[in-house]
């Protein structure tokens, strides 16, 4: 039955099991020319940070893994609601780890973010000042013949995360566009018809794509290397593995919604807690830490809690008092209060 499953979520990190993945539905193939010689980076600290260092374990339930296998068969976008805390950022890091799909590509979003912050930005002014720079002969770089710098367009062009994820390689990205639920009421609509097509224009490229040496043009991506776009469109081949976070403060739009995978992660109780804590301190940290565990379990009256104030209270409690301590426990009750103003 869950044979089917190629991301299981137990946390090992299995190259290659992406690769199982069964053809696309037809009305979400898409025929980029593959990037063969794109060097993906490595898994950051980014993910470190968030996973933890020790072996990880099974965090996730079977209902959750099953919808985030629908949507990598479907290729479709996941988006995942639930209460500050859930683990639904972490949940990119997760994926991109298990099925070792390098470093995830992180849009944070704010009420300024348009879509095209996300696909490129174009340094017009930066391209303008060197272009002076090197009519007038004197350059600002050191040993660099002013006369002789580069000011071709696509060194002042950078693909941001969505545009780099979008790139025709052959395995996918993954990509976190995390709150989304803060954005102004566009960016949901607009991004439809990217998610949609899984191509953008770039018209700064695509303007003279018809001149000499021009058609294919280098540009800077968000990993900070350099990947050539030909006649100003980029156009993606393996569909990203997109993660859309919300934290509910606002309703979007149906069609965006039929577009998706929609994943709400419960806040993580019993054994996925247990799994978080000893991803974070090492096999049996979850028993060495049972009255910290039992106290963010049970002393919470029904109150969501995130479980970051469990993993600071275990971190900080061990550094001043034994366990079992009057002192450990007052201290953790301090750091686990209630996200509800209202309650303690
Ligand atoms: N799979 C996991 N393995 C280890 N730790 C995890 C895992 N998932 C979540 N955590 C830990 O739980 C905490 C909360 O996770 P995360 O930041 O992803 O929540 P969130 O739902 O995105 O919260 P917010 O809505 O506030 O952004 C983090 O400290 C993270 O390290
Ligand atoms: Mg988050």
């Amino acid at each position: 039955m869950s044979e089917w499953l190629v991301y299981r979520g137990n946390g090992e990190p299995a190259p290659g099991r992406i690769d199982l993945l069964p053809e696309p539905p037809d009305w979400r193939r898409f025929d980029g020319e593959p990037l063969d010689e794109y060097p993906v980076p490595d898994i950051d600290s980014a993910s470190v940070r968030r996973l933890g260092k020790r072996p990880p374990l099974p965090v996730q339930d079977a209902r959750t893994i099953e919808l985030i296998n629908a949507a990598l068969y479907l290729r479709r976008p996941l988006l995942v609601t639930g209460e500050p805390g859930s683990g639904k950022s972490t949940l990119a890091h997760a994926l991109a780890h298990e099925l070792a799909l390098g470093r995830v590509l992180h849009w944070p979003v704010v009420s300024r973010t348009e879509l095209k912050s996300g696909l490129y930005a174009y340094d017009a002014i930066a391209r303008l000042q060197d272009a002076q720079i090197s009519r007038s002969g004197v350059s600002a770089e050191p040993g660099v013949d002013a006369g002789r710098q580069d000011v071709s367009l696509g060194r002042y062009i950078r693909l941001g995360p969505l545009g780099t994820a979008l790139l025709p390689s052959k395995r996918p990205r993954v990509l976190l566009i995390d709150e989304l639920d803060k954005s102004d009421i566009d960016l949901p609509n607009d991004l439809l018809n990217v998610m949609e097509e899984g191509e953008y224009a770039i018209p700064e490229l695509e303007r003279i794509s018809d001149r000499p040496a021009q058609a294919t043009v280098e540009v800077l991506t968000d990993d900070g290397l350099r990947a050539p776009v030909t006649a100003g469109r980029v156009r993606c081949c393996a569909f990203p593995i997109i993660v859309m976070t919300s934290n509910g403060e606002r309703e979007f739009p149906a069609p965006l919604l039929r577009r998706c995978i929609q994943l709400h992660l419960d806040p993580p109780r019993g054994k996925r807690l247990a799994a978080m804590v000893q991803a974070h301190f090492g096999e049996g940290a979850d028993r060495t830490n049972r009255d910290l565990v039992d106290l963010f379990s049970t002393d919470s009256a029904g109150v969501p809690r995130p479980a970051d104030q469990l993993l600071n209270a275990i971190f900080l409690t061990h550094h001043v008092a034994p366990p079992n301590s009057p002192q450990r426990t007052e201290l953790a009750r301090m750091l686990m209060g209630s996200l509800d103003p209202g309650q303690g």
